[in-house]
């Protein structure tokens, strides 16, 4: 349903550019502005609920990271504090991931992100962030650059390769930047796949809020 209605609001996006003439800059404009703004997460405002149920659309009710292939050879659990994250604030991360395969190098990710705009809406890819793919992660961070704290006390590399193994990471805090992304409060869906000459290595969806 979230789907048709994603492309429902993509149709009328086209059907506005091309009744108005709408340039392709001004949809693009338009839509940008629209996911610019900042928007209460969903679960704090009980006035639009009858409207999303009406439209069976999904609603983010708390921080959720889950496997969408339980059978791929990477699986992780995080948890997330605090849930709606702040920006710019401090997050406490911690994972449990088991990686059965040797990483060595080649590869890509896959994410899709989503913001509920009333419906679900496809956040594009602009500097390298939202629904981009990359060719290969292991190239975004060169072998020589250092590993934040804490990573290197729990032995958990930042860089290619990643030998198999169970990776642990205790809770711990991380500072998110200040962003310079406009309205980036309101709840988000992503889904990340990572692969390796075709193979899917891991496949998560996650939702998230951002207050
Ligand atoms: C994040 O934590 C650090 C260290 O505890 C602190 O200095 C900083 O002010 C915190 N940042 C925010 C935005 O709360
Ligand atoms: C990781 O596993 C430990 C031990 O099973 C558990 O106590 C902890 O809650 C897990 N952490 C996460 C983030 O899943």
């Amino acid at each position: 349903m979230k789907f048709t209605l994603t492309i429902f609001i993509g149709l009328g996006l086209l059907v506005a550019a091309e009744c108005h003439p709408l340039g392709q800059k001004e949809a693009y404009e338009q839509l940008m502005k629209l996911l610019g703004t900042p928007i209460k997460p969903e679960r704090y405002s009980y006035e639009n609920y009858a409207f999303s149920k009406g439209y069976s659309s999904y609603k983010v009710t708390s921080f959720n990271w889950r496997s969408c292939d339980t059978s791929a050879p990477v699986q992780a659990t995080v948890t997330l504090t605090p849930d709606p994250l702040v920006v710019p604030g401090n997050v406490t991360v911690a994972f449990n991931a088991s990686v059965g395969v040797d990483i060595e190098s080649k590869v890509k990710l896959e994410l899709t992100v989503k913001k509920k705009v009333v419906v679900w809406i496809d956040v594009p890819c602009i500097d390298n962030v939202g629904s981009c793919t990359y060719d290969d992660v292991c190239t975004l961070i060169s072998a020589g650059t250092p590993c934040p704290d804490p990573l290197p006390k729990y032995n958990i590399p930042c860089h290619c390769p990643l030998t198999k193994g169970d990776y642990i990471l205790p809770a711990s805090e991380f500072e998110i930047p200040s962003s310079n992304l406009p309205g980036i409060s309101g709840d988000y869906q992503v889904s990340a796949k990572l692969s390796h000459n075709g193979q899917q290595l891991a496949c998560f969806d996650i939702d998230a809020s951002v207050a």
